[in-house]
């Protein structure tokens, strides 16, 4: 069996990155790209456009991706360890490079001129605006774009997280975009929706029969949400101390993940007929506010341990302020949905740095039998993991074999995608790339559903912000401060690892 897919028919587009030259750029999208390119899904006359402020020449920007992505490459964990040997794709690749150098709000607009000479001539082509900037500059870059004339009908405009610091701030960026931009054409990115095991989800869900009957209270007893990382945030402190968990993980990628998880059924693969489902769970969220914030809410901060710093200790351009010793590095929430389905499950969310492992997953619980005739069983539980080891694992209860008393035991019946599917799993942002160069938003956040989902986050963040108290201490590498383990322990439940 081929590893490479057939490719699909590509449209022609030029894609223009602002921030072509950052982390993201470097790090994700042009590897996604080129891995796009590679395997036929690039239309031979695409090109790449990036602007930055860096002053440089193509050949120079060439020269700097050649360097540094293929570099990125090798350390960079992908499943069929990319064969950059293959230098011929390489060379085809880097050809497709430009770079402008541009200064948003300035008044040199010689790199609007630029930009203008490079495309005019192919307005007929698809054109998408990749906004791998902050937020602040999301307005003025559309604003700047229009005034010089590059904003076709066939144009898109891709914006990147973080949307906004709340909800006021994140309806003003969609204002000031959907000034220039209509709604169709614009991508809000959430890279977990381009994971392979969160489109499973759905396949999961909605192509198999003996799901849905059980997919409600009276069969669920809880779900928890998990997203682990083992790294810190180092040189990060700039950003992350006005972002903090709840922002730069819950509001966007935990949310995601439990609308995908409680959605009703859809009635057609659409892109408006998933979303507007997704939308309704956001609006059936129960508002955490005011005096329950203390008791559905958790939030930590690592402190050092071993060789492992605290956060206030990690390595910074910045030092640490008021605000570093505020911030949650850790947060655990117990959610509810109002409706007839999810009536009483708690859905359990958890994002941390620092933890003592990198997992990312979803824990559908289940009751116990309504009536036990066998001592020792555990309720079944199904586990979507979406990382390290992309799978889906139902845990059944089955007898031990022997020829005495008759011994249960619960026993995982295991579908890793690894082994069973032999081609290679795309990394999120390849999907995702894809998908806007074909003008697909099936996968994208609409204004609707981010703005909901800041509906809902916002009572939290003013609850701690108007809470004196300091986030719960947790010595990194371990799971969480105290607190979460009570927000379970309360109803007698557990994190998953706890009892494995
Ligand atoms: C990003 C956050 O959106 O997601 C980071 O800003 C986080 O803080 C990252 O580390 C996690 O993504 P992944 O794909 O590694 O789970």
């Amino acid at each position: 069996m081929s590893t490479h897919p057939e490719p699909t028919p590509a449209h022609t587009a030029d894609l223009v990155v602002f921030g072509g030259t950052g982390d993201l750029s470097m790090r994700k999208l042009l590897p996604a790209l080129y891995h796009s390119d590679r395997e036929g899904r690039l239309s031979p006359e695409t090109r790449v456009i990036a602007m930055s402020r860096g002053g440089l020449t193509d050949a120079d920007f060439r020269g700097k991706v050649d360097a540094e992505v293929r570099d990125g490459f090798e350390c960079r964990r992908v499943r069929d360890q990319v064969p950059i040997e293959d230098l011929a794709v390489w060379e085809r690749f880097l050809a497709r490079l430009h770079h402008v150098s541009v200064d948003v709000g300035g008044s040199d607009k010689s790199g609007w001129d630029a930009l203008s000479g490079l495309l005019s001539g192919f307005e007929s082509r698809d054109r998408v605006f990749y906004l791998a900037s902050p937020p602040r500059t999301f307005g003025p870059f559309c604003r700047e774009l229009a005034e010089a004339g590059l904003v076709t009908p066939r144009s898109r405009v891709v914006l990147e997280k973080p949307l906004g610091q709340d909800l006021p701030s994140a309806q003003a960026i969609n204002d000031e975009v959907g000034a220039i931009f209509e709604e169709r054409q614009i991508f809000r990115i959430d890279h977990y929706l381009g994971k392979e095991t969160v489109q499973n989800l759905l396949v999961l869900r909605f192509a198999n029969a003996f799901l849905e009957p059980v997919w409600n209270s009276l069969w669920i007893d809880h779900v928890q949400i998990t997203a682990a990382e083992t790294v810190g945030t180092p040189g990060r402190r700039g950003y992350y101390d006005h972002a903090g968990a709840l922002r730069d993980m819950v509001q966007n990628h935990l949310l995601q993940l439990l609308t995908l998880t409680a959605m009703e059924p859809p009635a057609r693969n659409d892109r408006e007929a998933i979303r507007d489902e997704k939308v309704k769970v956001l609006q059936a969220l129960r508002p955490i506010a005011g005096t329950e914030v203390d008791r559905f809410t958790v939030r930590g901060q690592y402190v050092g341990a071993g060789d492992m710093p605290g956060y206030l200790d990690e390595p910074g351009s910045t030092p640490p302020t008021e605000a570093s010793a505020r911030v949650e590095t850790f947060t655990a929430i117990r959610a509810e949905i109002k409706n007839w389905r999810w009536a009483g499950v708690p859905f359990y969310l958890r994002t941390g740095k620092r933890m003592p492992y990198r997992r990312s997953e979803i824990v559908v619980q289940f009751k116990d039998v309504p009536h036990s005739i066998f001592p020792g069983g555990t309720p079944n539980r199904l586990v979507l993991r979406l990382q390290p080891e992309e799978g889906i694992e139902l845990h059944i209860m089955a007898k031990e074999p022997g020829a005495g008393e008759v011994t249960l035991k619960p026993v995982p019946m295991s579908l890793s995608f690894g082994e069973t599917f032999t081609a290679r799993v795309p990394e999120a942002y390849e999907r995702l790339l894809s998908d806007v160069l074909a003008g697909n938003p099936t996968l994208f956040m609409r204004r609707d559903e981010v703005e909901a989902a800041w509906r809902w986050i916002d009572p939290i963040l003013d609850a701690w912000k108007a809470d004196p108290a300091l986030p719960e201490p947790y010595p990194a590498g371990t799971t969480g401060p105290a607190g979460a383990h009570e927000l379970l322990g309360r109803s007698g439940r557990a994190w998953h690892e706890e009892d494995m």
